[in-house]
């Protein structure tokens, strides 16, 4: 089984701090809800942003970049065999569990709205059918708790080609959810961190790469 976190991802609901800003007003105005209930997007909420988290403000509000890698993980012919559970943590520390059988939304305005009733009630569609569940814990909790070999992909890592990371059938991969920076989470549960590339790559692309190995490993 492989597990597969996108780990400190910049998945959450507008934080408090910024909920009174006139662009994010209006904006929830525009949607209908309140601000408390909008997802944070640094397309629309730039200016808000910047006005308050300085060199953090790069990095904030990217719900795209877990909408691609869900995308591509969920739709895996990984996934279709049933060997691979999918998990987004985020950068406050929350676990979201996505069953195999979920199909994400390919709109990404379905999928905001699909992420902001998860905030809202805890589940979607519903607690009768628990697609996706969300619940606190921090990364170093999840990675440990599957009790298999831990590989942190990133670009600071030991630098390997693909084919000779070994990667056991039980493992579980971490792959950074932002788009700048660097990992929030202390990362000492890690047993390797390995870098796959001399070029810095997009998250989805590198969950792609390392499925796509395991599955010619144990697989084809
Ligand atoms: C856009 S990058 C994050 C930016 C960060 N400055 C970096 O260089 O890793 C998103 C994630 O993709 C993975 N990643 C990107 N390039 C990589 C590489 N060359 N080797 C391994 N992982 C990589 C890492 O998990 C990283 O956290």
């Amino acid at each position: 089984m492989m597990h597969i976190i996108l780990g400190d991802s910049e998945l959450e609901l507008i934080p408090r701090e910024i909920q009174g800003h006139p662009a994010i007003v209006k904006y929830a105005k525009k949607r209908g809800k309140k601000p408390s209930q909008i997802l944070l997007d640094a397309t629309y909420h730039h200016q808000a942003i910047r006005s308050k988290y300085g060199k953090d403000a790069e990095r904030r509000g990217r719900p795209d970049i877990v909408h691609f890698f869900l995308m591509n993980v969920q739709e895996s012919i990984l996934n279709a065999t049933g060997k691979m559970r999918v998990y987004v943590h985020t950068r406050n520390n929350e676990v979201l569990r996505i069953k195999p059988e979920t199909r994400i939304p390919k709109s990404y305005v379905r999928f905001v709205g699909l992420m902001e009733n998860l905030f809202h009630n805890g589940v979607v569609p519903n607690s009768e059918n628990p697609l996706i569940t969300i619940e606190k814990m921090s990364l170093k909790e999840l990675a440990t708790s599957m009790g298999t070999k831990v590989i942190v992909l990133s670009k600071k890592g030991r630098r390997a080609n693909l084919k000779n990371i070994p990667i056991p059938e039980d493992v579980t991969i971490v792959i950074g959810g932002f788009p700048h920076g660097d990992f929030l989470s202390n990362l000492d549960f890690a047993d390797d961190i390995v870098s796959i590339s001399e070029s810095m790559l997009m998250a989805w692309v590198v969950a792609y790469e390392i499925i796509a190995e395991y599955e010619r490993r144990y697989l084809f």
